[in-house]
C-alpha cells in the first residue's frame, strides 16, 4: 500500500514545504486535483501548479483530472510533469483513445468512478488501465464524509481484478483517515489518496506517518 497525499488541503503559499513533510512522512505519491467548475461544482488548479509540483519533489505525480473534454488537455498535464493520470469514464466517451495516448506517452493512465458509477462500466476498459481511482466521496471538495458503500465496491473490484487477471492497481480517494484506512486495505487498495487527514491539522509528516501506521 502506498501513501498519495492530496494537495488540495495543503496551504498553496507555502506548497514546496508542505510537500516536503509529506514526503518525510511516507509520502511514495501526490495527487493532484484538477477541477474545471463544469464536471464538477468548484474549481482548483491547471498545468502551472503541476509544474510547480514537479520542481518541488522527485516523486511522482498522480493527476486526478475532473474536468470536461479531457482528452484536450492530457498533453498539457504530460507536459508540466505528470506521471500518473485519471480519468472519469463520465466525463469522456472515447476513454479508450486517450488511455491509448496517455500509454504512448508514458504515463500510467487510470479510470476514475464516482461513487454512483458500477464497476461493470470498466467491464472492456479494464485490462488497458494501470490503475482504477475508487471514488468514496462524490469528486468537487476536499474534507468530506467517507462514503461506506465505497468499502465493497473496492473488494468486488478487487475479486474482478484477480479474477480477469488485470494489471490494474486500485486507488481510493476520499474521506479516508486513520479510522478507515485498515479496512480500506484488507478491502485491497494499493493506493491511498488523503487530503485533511495529511494537510488538515498541522504537521504533514507526522499525520502521514500516522496515517501509514494506522494501515498497518
Ligand atoms: C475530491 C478529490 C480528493 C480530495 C480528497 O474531489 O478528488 O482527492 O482532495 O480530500 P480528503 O482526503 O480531504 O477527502
Ligand atoms: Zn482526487
Amino acid at each position: 500500500m502506498i501513501l498519495a497525499p492530496s494537495i488540495l488541503a495543503a496551504d498553496f503559499g507555502r506548497l514546496a514545504e508542505e510537500i516536503a513533510g509529506a514526503e518525510r512522512g511516507g509520502a511514495s505519491l501526490f495527487h493532484l486535483d484538477v477541477m474545471d467548475g463544469h464536471f464538477v461544482p468548484n474549481i482548483t488548479i491547471g498545468p502551472p501548479v503541476i509544474k510547480a509540483v514537479r520542481r518541488a519533489t522527485r516523486l511522482p505525480l498522480d493527476v486526478h483530472l475532473m474536468i470536461e473534454n479531457a482528452d484536450r488537455y492530457v498533453d498539457a498535464f504530460a507536459d508540466a510533469g505528470a506521471d500518473w493520470v485519471s480519468l472519469h469514464v463520465e466525463a469522456l466517451p472515447h476513454l479508450q483513445r486517450t488511455v491509448a495516448h496517455l500509454h504512448q506517452r508514458g504515463l500510467k493512465a487510470g479510470a476514475a468512478l464516482n461513487p454512483s458509477t458500477p464497476l461493470v462500466s470498466l467491464e472492456e476498459i479494464l485490462p488497458e488501465l494501470d490503475y482504477v481511482l475508487v471514488m468514496s466521496v462524490n469528486p468537487g471538495f476536499g474534507g468530506q464524509a467517507f462514503l461506506p458503500a465505497s468499502l465493497d465496491k473496492v473488494r468486488r473490484l478487487r475479486e474482478t481484478i484477480r479474477g480477469r487477471a488485470a494489471p490494474a492497481q486500485i486507488e481510493v480517494d476520499g474521506g479516508v483517515d486513520a479510522g478507515n484506512v485498515k479496512a480500506l486495505v484488507q478491502a485491497g487498495v494499493d493506493v491511498i489518496v488523503a487530503g485533511t487527514a495529511v494537510f488538515g491539522a498541522g504537521d504533514p509528516q507526522t499525520a502521514a506517518r500516522r496515517l501509514l501506521e494506522a494501515a498497518r
